[in-house]
């Protein structure tokens, strides 16, 4: 990779996302303080600019949610030159309404993780600021993506649950009354450490099932899950395909350079 194709641009997303670039791909090893990346970054082109893709779960999804190696991720990326990520990724909906197939745009999200590294900032005194955690620059342009082959919700509250297991019925009913509307296990810490790097970050949720709370029989099964995720990959990646083709800022936006002012103890990559 030379300077000049640096990428500013970066989709993180499943293995089905492989093709979504226009020409050859160059794969590149990143090595990070934090271990090694889920997988080496492939570097392509859409519409002629350099843009980064990575598969969160690794080549041959090694990878648990809660296992993956978010902080190394996210540090590669940035060292790439990456300032703006988009995220596609599989959610459980809350909402009867919000049925498979739909694509949801979240605004907020709600951390019901644990344990997993989370920040750049153990011992440092660096507090982030998180009020709205998807960069608002981004979302927009998401939103006005969409094409009439995909019902797009423009705003939702995303809980991220651990995993790698599923809800409860009882858990998911209790989301659900919170006034959430989808549920997940990658988008935290994700979203965070892009904000903690400064980098431009939205998710964009495709719902491939009912959540428990909201359906009789057995619960969800990972097996739906993958297979309605594949059922509407198409639309879905034209979307983020045109999301990256309409991105022409390429340096982090004024919302999310958290760090204006502040004195970090290291240099951002
Ligand atoms: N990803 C896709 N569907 C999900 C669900 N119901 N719960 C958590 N993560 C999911």
């Amino acid at each position: 990779m030379t300077s000049h194709d640096r990428p500013a641009l970066a989709v993180i997303g499943g293995s089905g996302f492989y093709d979504f670039f226009d020409g050859a791909m160059e794969p590149v090893t990143v090595r990070t303080p934090y271990g090694d990346p889920s997988a080496p970054i492939t570097v392509g082109t859409v519409e002629g600019r350099p843009v980064a893709f990575l598969p969160r779960h690794g080549t041959r999804h090694e990878y648990s949610p809660h296992t993956v190696p978010y902080r190394a991720n996210m540090w590669a990326l940035r060292s790439l030159g990456v300032r703006r990520i988009f995220a596609p990724c599989a959610v459980g909906s809350l909402r009867p309404d919000w049925g498979p197939g739909t694509v949801v745009i979240p605004d907020q999200l709600v951390d019901r993780t644990s344990g997993r590294a989370q920040t750049y900032f153990d011992a440092n005194g660096i507090h982030v600021s998180f009020a709205d955690p998807y960069c608002p620059d981004l979302r927009a342009v998401a939103v006005k993506s969409a094409d009439s082959a995909v019902h797009v919700q423009p705003h939702g509250t995303m809980a991220v649950i651990q995993g790698p297991r599923f809800s409860t019925r009882a858990e998911s009913r209790w989301y659900a009354a919170q006034g959430w509307e989808l549920v997940n296990m990658t988008g935290y810490p994700e979203a965070v450490l892009a904000r903690e790097l400064e980098m431009c970050y939205a998710a964009l949720a495709l719902v491939t099932d009912l959540d428990a709370g909201l359906t009789e029989g057995d619960g969800v099964r990972a097996t739906d899950v993958f297979a309605e995720f594949e059922r509407n990959i198409g639309p879905f990646k034209k979307l983020v395909h045109d999301a990256v083709a309409a991105t022409a800022d390429t340096e982090t936006c004024e919302h999310c350079r958290v760090h204006a002012g502040v004195a970090l103890p290291f240099e951002l990559p």
